[in-house]
C-alpha cells in the first residue's frame, strides 16, 4: 500500500513530536489506504449497484412470471374448481345412482331368492307330476290295452251275426275282462239258459239260489254285486257274484251272472263295462235277426224276380240258374271270396230280368231278329239294371247286369266297353251265358254240341270273350260233363 504523506499542521513546530511525527504518518497511511478503499468501494458500489439493478430486473421479471403463473394457477385452479364442482355433481349422482343400485340389487336379490323358492316350488310340483303322469301314462296304457281287448271282442260278437252264439261270446267276453271263473247267460225271466260255463256241477237246490239272482236282477233291472261270501248260497263254492240285465230296445232280454272273480271283488266300473257289453250283445242279437229277416227278403225278392223272367220267357226256365251255378264256380276258381261271390250268384239269376221289359212279339219271336227288334232286345239289359237298383239289397248287382253283353274287344253293347273295363262278373256271366244259350234248343233251331259250343268259345276268345275266363269256364263245364258221365 501507497503511504499518503499527511502534512505536519503550521504552528507551534516545537510541539511536535516524534510520536506525532509517527502518528501522523500512520495516520496519513491510513489516509491513503482509506483513499484507496474509498475508490474500491465506490467501485464496488457500483458494481453492486449494477448487481443490484440487474437482481430487481431479473427480481421484477420473476414477479412478472410469478404473477403471471399465478394468473395461470388462478385460472387454473377456476378450472379445476369448475371440473371439481362437476365432478362432485357427478360423485353425487354416482352416489345416488350407486344407492338406487344396491337398493335394486337389494331387491333383486330378495327377488331372486323368491323365484328360487319358486323354481324349487316349481321342479317339486314338476316332479312330482311327471310320477303322477307316468302313472296316469301307465294306467292309461292298461286303459288302452283293456279298451283294445273290449275292442276286439264286441267285434267278434258283431261279426258272429250269424254263428247264433252271441250269448255264449258275450258270457265269454264279461268273463275274460273280469276273470270271473263261473258264468251264466240267462233269458229275462231267469229260467231259460242260453249260454253257461263253470255252473254245471251244482246242486238243483244251489242251481235255483244262483238263479233268483238273475230274476231279481231281471225284475229291479239294476246290476246286483255281492262281493260278500258269506251272503251267497252256501255249498256253491262262490266267492263273490255280479249278475247284469241287459236291454234290447228298452225290453229286458237277459242277464249276464258272473261269479267267483278271481283277484278281488267286483267293481262298479267292471259292472259299468259289463252293462255295455251287454248292450253290443243285444245289438249283436237284434242285428243277427234283421240280418236274417233281410236275407230271407232278399232271397225271396230273387226267388219272384227269377220266376218272373222264367214266366215270361219258358225257353230259358232252368237256364238262370245253370248260368248261375256255373258262374259261380268259375268265379270263386278265379278267386272271388264273400259277398263278391254272392254278388255274381245273384247277378248270374238274374241278368236277364229286364226281358220282362220286351214286348213279347219281339222276345218269343221265332227266327231271326230284323235289326230294329235287334236294338229293342238290347234294352233288356238297361231295364235289368234300372229294375235292380230300385231293389236297395240288390242294388250293387246293377253294373254286373248291365254289361253282361259287352265283349272284350269292345264291340259289345250297351256301352261298349273292353277287356277288364267290363265288370269281372259281367265278364263270367256273358261267357257262361254264351255258352248256355248255344248248348239249349231254341224253337228256331236244334241245340249246339258242347264241343262245338267250346270250339266256338275259344275261337271268341279276345274278341268276344275274356281267355282267362274262356280257360276257366270249359274247365269247370268239362269237369262237369265228366262228373254227369260218371253218375248218370
Ligand atoms: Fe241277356
Amino acid at each position: 500500500m501507497s503511504q499518503t504523506l499527511i502534512p505536519i499542521p503550521s504552528g507551534d513546530s516545537a510541539d511536535v513530536t516524534q510520536a506525532d511525527v509517527m502518528e501522523a504518518d500512520v495516520m496519513e497511511a491510513d489516509v491513503m489506504e482509506a483513499d484507496v478503499m474509498q475508490a474500491d468501494g465506490t467501485q464496488a458500489a457500483v458494481e453492486a449497484a449494477h448487481l443490484l439493478q440487474q437482481g430487481v430486473a431479473r427480481a421484477n421479471e420473476a414477479i412478472a412470471m410469478l404473477q403471471r403463473g399465478a394468473q395461470q394457477l388462478r385460472e387454473r385452479l377456476g378450472q379445476l374448481q369448475a371440473t371439481n364442482a362437476l365432478l362432485e355433481t357427478q360423485n353425487r349422482q354416482l352416489q345416488s345412482e350407486s344407492a338406487r343400485l344396491i337398493h335394486e340389487n337389494a331387491r333383486v336379490s330378495e327377488e331372486n331368492t323368491r323365484l328360487q323358492a319358486q323354481n324349487a316350488q316349481l321342479m317339486e310340483n314338476q316332479a312330482r307330476f311327471e310320477a303322477q303322469l307316468a302313472a296316469l301314462g301307465a294306467e292309461l296304457e292298461r286303459e288302452r290295452a283293456h279298451n283294445r281287448e273290449l275292442t276286439r271282442l264286441v267285434e267278434n260278437l258283431h261279426f258272429d251275426l250269424l254263428a247264433e252264439n252271441v250269448p255264449m261270446l258275450a258270457l265269454k267276453m264279461a268273463m275274460q275282462l273280469t276273470g270271473a271263473e263261473v258264468g251264466l247267460f240267462t233269458e229275462a225271466d231267469g229260467d231259460d239258459i242260453l249260454a253257461r260255463v263253470g255252473f254245471e256241477e251244482l246242486e238243483n237246490f244251489l242251481e235255483e239260489a244262483v238263479y233268483d239272482y238273475s230274476r231279481r236282477t231281471a225284475q229291479s233291472e239294476e246290476p246286483t254285486v255281492e262281493n260278500d261270501a258269506k251272503q251267497l248260497p252256501d255249498g256253491a263254492g262262490l266267492v263273490n257274484l255280479a249278475a247284469l240285465p241287459f236291454a234290447i230296445k228298452g225290453q229286458m232280454s237277459g242277464v249276464l251272472l258272473l261269479a267267483n272273480k278271481r283277484n278281488g271283488s267286483f267293481t262298479d266300473a267292471e259292472c259299468q263295462i259289463l252293462l255295455s257289453i251287454g248292450q253290443h250283445a243285444g245289438l249283436a242279437m237284434e242285428n243277427a235277426k234283421l240280418h236274417r229277416q233281410l236275407l230271407e227278403a232278399y232271397t225271396s225278392t230273387v226267388a219272384v224276380l227269377a220266376d218272373a223272367i222264367e214266366a215270361k220267357d219258358a225257353y230259358t226256365r232252368g237256364h238262370c240258374e245253370d248260368v248261375s251255378r256255373v258262374s259261380v264256380e268259375v268265379a270263386r276258381r278265379l278267386g272271388v271270396v264273400d259277398g263278391a261271390l254272392e254278388a255274381v250268384r245273384y247277378a248270374a239269376l238274374l241278368h236277364d230280368v229286364g226281358k220282362i221289359g220286351i214286348p213279347d212279339g219281339i222276345l218269343l219271336k221265332p227266327g231271326k231278329l230284323m235289326p230294329e227288334e235287334f236294338s229293342i232286345i238290347q234294352k233288356h239289359a238297361s231295364i235289368g239294371r234300372d229294375l235292380i237298383n230300385r231293389v236297395p239289397s240288390l242294388a250293387h248287382i246293377g253294373e254286373a247286369i248291365l254289361h253282361h253283353h259287352e265283349r272284350f274287344d269292345g264291340s259289345g253293347y250297351p256301352d261298349g266297353l273292353d277287356g277288364e273295363n267290363i265288370p269281372l262278373a259281367s265278364r263270367i256271366i256273358g261267357a257262361v251265358d254264351a255258352f248256355d244259350a248255344m248248348t239249349s234248343p231254341r224253337p228256331y233251331r236244334e241245340p249246339v254240341a258242347s264241343s262245338e259250343a267250346f270250339e266256338e268259345m275259344r275261337r271268341c276268345a279276345g274278341t268276344q270273350f275274356d281267355p282267362r275266363i274262356v280257360a276257366m269256364v270249359t274247365e269247370v263245364l268239362v269237369e262237369a260233363e265228366v262228373e254227369k258221365e260218371r253218375i248218370p
